[in-house]
C-alpha cells in the first residue's frame, strides 16, 4: 500500500460498528495495509497519507479513518491538559499538524474513567492544546465548531486519553446514493459487511426478497462492479489537511479495483410500494438501476420471489417481528423459502428481533454478532449447497 518514496509513518485507525472488526481488517489487508491490529470497534494500521486517502475511498465497512496524534494518562483535567500541551510542544511530526493557522474543533467520549463528563474532557484537552501552541509558536488557533479545518476527537478510556484527527469528515456511510429513505434501512457499512461476510465471489445474480430501500442490492452491486464506496462523495476532511495533493488523490481514484461481476443482475422484492420507490431512486443514484428488476409482493406468497437462473447471492434483512411468535413464524417461512427456491446459492441474513434467526431451520456456516444501530443482530451466512 505504501509508496517507497514516502515512508509509512502515520498511525492510522479505521473505526467500525461492533462486530465488523474482522471484516474491516480483511478489507485493509486486501488494500495492502501494514501492521493491522484489531480493537473493539476499530482496526489500527500504519501508512502514508496516500494510504489514508485510499482507505477513505475504498473501505466498505469503516465508519471513519483517523490519524492517532498521541496518547497519555488523563485521570483529571490537569493531567489531560498537561498531556495535550506536551504533545504539541514536543512532537515534531504529527504535532506539527496542530499549527495555530488551522482552526479546530474537539469532540470527546469517555468510558470507564474517573472523569465522566465528555465536555470536561474536550475542554481540558483544548486548553492544553492551545497552551502548547503558545509555547511552540507564540499564538493559539481559533476554535471553529461549524467548519473547522481539524476535526479532533479525544477518547478517554480507563483514564487514558487518545487524541485523533478525523480524516473523513462526514462518516463513510454517506456514500451519496441514498436519494430516498424507507423505513428501517440498514446502514451502508453493515450492508457491505453482510455481502463481504458471505464470501460471495461476485458472480451470478443478487436477490433481496425484502429489499426495502435497496441498500444490500447497491452494496453487492458496487462490490461486483469494482465501484469504490466513496466514488460519489464530493468532500473529505483530508482535503483540508497538510500533505493533501489533489493529483495524488486523483491517482488513487484511478487505481483499478477488482470487478468480479461486470454483468451482475439485481432482483429486489418488497411488500411496500414506498420501499420500492425508495429502492428505485437509490439504485438509480448508484448507477445500477438498469441492472435491476424490482417487483412488489409478499416474499412468502404466490408467486413470491422468483429467483433468476443462478446460483448467486441471496441477501436479506427481514423486519423485526414485534412479538416472539410472529417473529419465529417469519423465520421459519424465510428458512423454507431459502431451502426451496435458492438451492445452490449463498445466502446472508441480517437477523434481529427477539428470535435473531434461531428458528430459520438452517445451520449457518458463519454467525457474526453485530450492532444494527442500537439493536443487537446477527449476520448469518448459509451455503445452500
Ligand atoms: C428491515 S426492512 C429492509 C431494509 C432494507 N435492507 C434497506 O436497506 O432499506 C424490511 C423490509 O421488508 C419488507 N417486508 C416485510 N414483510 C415482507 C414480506 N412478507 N414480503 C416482502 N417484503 C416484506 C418491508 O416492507 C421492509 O421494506
Amino acid at each position: 500500500m505504501s509508496d517507497r518514496r514516502t515512508p509509512p509513518s502515520l498511525p492510522l485507525v479505521a473505526t467500525c460498528g461492533l462486530g465488523l472488526e474482522e471484516i474491516l481488517e480483511a478489507e485493509l489487508l486486501a488494500l495492502g495495509a501494514a501492521g493491522t491490529v484489531r480493537e473493539k470497534g476499530a482496526v489500527t494500521f500504519t501508512g502514508t497519507w496516500e494510504d489514508c486517502w485510499r482507505a477513505n475511498l475504498r473501505l466498505r465497512t469503516a465508519n471513519r479513518v483517523l490519524v492517532e496524534l498521541g496518547s497519555w494518562p488523563g485521570r483529571d483535567g490537569a493531567e489531560l491538559a498537561a498531556g495535550a500541551r506536551a504533545l504539541v510542544a514536543r512532537r515534531p511530526g504529527t504535532g506539527t499538524l496542530l499549527h495555530p493557522d488551522r482552526s479546530f474543533a474537539i469532540q470527546a467520549t469517555c468510558t470507564a474513567s474517573t472523569i465522566r463528563d465528555a465536555r470536561w474532557v474536550a475542554l481540558s484537552v483544548k486548553d492544553g492544546l492551545v497552551d502548547g501552541q503558545r509555547d511552540r509558536w507564540g499564538r493559539r488557533a481559533s476554535v471553529d465548531r461549524e467548519d473547522p479545518e481539524l476535526h479532533l476527537r479525544v477518547r478517554l478510556h480507563r483514564d487514558h486519553a487518545t487524541l485523533l484527527l478525523d480524516t473523513s469528515g462526514e462518516p463513510l456511510d454517506r456514500r451519496g446514493y441514498r436519494a430516498v429513505t424507507a423505513a428501517a434501512p440498514v446502514r451502508e457499512q453493515l450492508a457491505a459487511a453482510c455481502v463481504l461476510a458471505s464470501g460471495w465471489d461476485g458472480r451470478g445474480p443478487v436477490v433481496d426478497p425484502m429489499c426495502g430501500s435497496g441498500t444490500l442490492l447497491v452494496e453487492a452491486a458496487w462490490l461486483a462492479l469494482g465501484i469504490a464506496p466513496g466514488s460519489l462523495r464530493r468532500h473529505w476532511a483530508f482535503e483540508r489537511l497538510p500533505g493533501f495533493e489533489p493529483r495524488g488523490f486523483d491517482a488513487v481514484r484511478r487505481e483499478p479495483i477488482p470487478a468480479p461481476g461486470p454483468d451482475v443482475r439485481l432482483v429486489g422484492h418488497d411488500l411496500s410500494g414506498d420501499a420500492l420507490r425508495a429502492a428505485r431512486a437509490n439504485l438509480e443514484q448508484a448507477g445500477v438501476l438498469d441492472r435491476a428488476t424490482l417487483t412488489r409482493g409478499d416474499a412468502f406468497g404466490t408467486p413470491g420471489v422468483e429467483p433468476p437462473p443462478g446460483p448467486g447471492l441471496v441477501v436479506v434483512n427481514p423486519p423485526h417481528g414485534e412479538r416472539i411468535e410472529t417473529d419465529t413464524a417469519q423465520w421459519r417461512a424465510l428458512g423454507d423459502l431459502l431451502k426451496q427456491r435458492f438451492k445452490g446459492w449463498r445466502a446472508v441474513v441480517l437477523a434481529g428481533g427477539p428470535d435473531r434467526g434461531k428458528h430459520i431451520g438452517l445451520r449457518p456456516r458463519r454467525r457474526i454478532p453485530v450492532m444494527n444501530g442500537p439493536l443487537e443482530g446477527r449476520i448469518l451466512v448459509f451455503d445452500l449447497f
